[in-house]
């Protein structure tokens, strides 16, 4: 397997429940390694421009106020097989969905409202950490 890099977004439900330090724990024991991280309230324009391949999904409008609602967490993980073994730490979009133990079923309330955003391909994962952080702001490993 190939270390990978994704995007992982702690979403402002996660901030407001008081969760950062929590998460964060589950994703260093998983084997992750930070290479950037932020916390950033996002205007309304930047959620759509993040999101902006979901504009003509019914959910886009509540999708972008949520998200620019309160502050959130993007950080830049990096792993052997990052994508896929981050959205299996995560668990499914619907947290009523997703595998017990993980980090949606444990702390999620709704599919809107689902604690942790993760990049879905090797490709979304460079684009989406490149719209948070300048290369010059990811540290290299070491
Ligand atoms: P995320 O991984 O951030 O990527 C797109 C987001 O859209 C997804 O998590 C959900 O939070 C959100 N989403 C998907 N389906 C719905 C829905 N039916 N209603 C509200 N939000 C949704």
């Amino acid at each position: 397997m190939a270390i990978e890099r994704t995007l992982a977004i702690l979403k402002p439900d996660c901030v407001r429940k008081g969760l950062i330090g929590e998460v964060t724990r589950r994703i260093q024991e998983a084997g992750f390694h930070i290479r950037a991280m932020k916390l950033i309230k996002l205007s309304k324009e930047e959620a759509e421009g993040f999101y902006e391949v979901h504009r003509e999904r019914p959910f886009f409008g509540e999708l972008t106020a949520f998200m620019s609602s309160g502050p959130c967490v993007p950080m830049v993980l990096e792993k052997d097989n990052a994508v896929a073994d981050y959205r299996k730490l995560i668990g499914a979009t619907n947290p009523a969905d997703a595998d017990e133990g993980t980090i949606r079923r444990l702390f999620a309330d709704s599919v809107g409202e689902n604690i942790a955003h993760g990049s879905d391909s090797i490709e979304n994962g460079l684009r989406e950490s490149a719209y948070f952080f300048a290369e010059h702001e990811i540290v290299a490993n070491g």
